[in-house]
């Protein structure tokens, strides 16, 4: 089973927790870091008007769609695990412009079959969990192919294969039973490491005009180890 077939179980375990963040995948998160996270993703997507069309893609229980959905005319919002969309259908139901539904990132084959094209896309926290360059670059041709052109998309929290070994290190300073770290650690190994440099490369091999980092709030723990980027069309 490929790297992204195995996270499947700990997402749609993930959906069913009671935990407010439960897509952040994070115990520790706070309400002030989500803030901090949704205004990183509005600075990626620049002037947002409300005759956009959003992509929320990989949106989990769809926090991201309910955030945007005043501001914009339309929000679909897909994920491939069928208990994310689940919740996110059941706390999205007052929100009457989003749409979400089961899609994956691979085929985009229910997106690609709305027949719609987006001017705004989000892609959060989901391209670190698969398997390597040759699948960045089918989801990037696949984002290329439903945005509009001029149209503008944030993909957040991508693993830094430049930080990765220091990240790794860190845990060494943490007060935690060895077990816990083992377990942290395994989770670590299993994440796609990015080199920025050959992901853009890829963005403007599949056609996109502009691919350039953005930086992640300071405060956020994904900032010690992470990047985010910004794609034009
Ligand atoms: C870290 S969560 C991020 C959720 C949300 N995008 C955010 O940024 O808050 C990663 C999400 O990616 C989804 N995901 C992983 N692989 C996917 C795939 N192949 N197609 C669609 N969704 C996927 C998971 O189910 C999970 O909900």
């Amino acid at each position: 089973m490929n790297r992204n077939a195995r996270w499947l179980d700990t997402w749609q375990k993930m959906a069913n927790m009671d935990d407010a963040f439960c897509t952040m995948g994070r115990s520790a998160y706070t309400i002030t870091d989500y803030f901090k996270y949704l205004s990183n993703i509005a600075t990626g997507l620049g002037q947002i008007n409300q005759s956009d069309r959003l992509l929320d893609m990989a949106g989990g229980a769809g926090y991201i769609a309910m955030y945007f959905s005043p501001l914009v005319a339309a929000v679909d919002s897909f994920d491939y695990a069928s208990d994310m969309i689940k919740k996110s259908k059941s706390i999205c139901s007052g929100f009457n412009n989003i749409t979400p539904y089961v899609d994956n990132l691979l085929t985009l084959d229910e997106t690609k079959a709305k027949g719609h094209l987006y001017n705004k896309a989000v892609l959060g926290g989901a391209l670190q969990l698969f398997e390597d360059y040759a699948e960045v670059k089918l989801i990037l041709q696949h984002l290329f192919d439903v945005m509009t052109l001029g149209g503008q998309a944030i993909v957040t929290h991508n693993t830094d294969i430049t930080l990765k070994q220091a990240h790794i290190e860190s845990y060494d300073l943490l007060d935690w039973s060895k077990e816990k770290i083992n377990e942290a650690l395994k989770a670590e190994q299993d994440r796609l490491w990015m080199d920025f440099q050959q992901v853009k490369e890829i963005a403007l091999t599949v056609g996109f005009k502009e691919c350039y980092k953005q930086d992640i709030h300071p405060e956020l723990f994904q900032s010690s180890h992470m990047f985010d980027f910004v794609l034009v069309k």
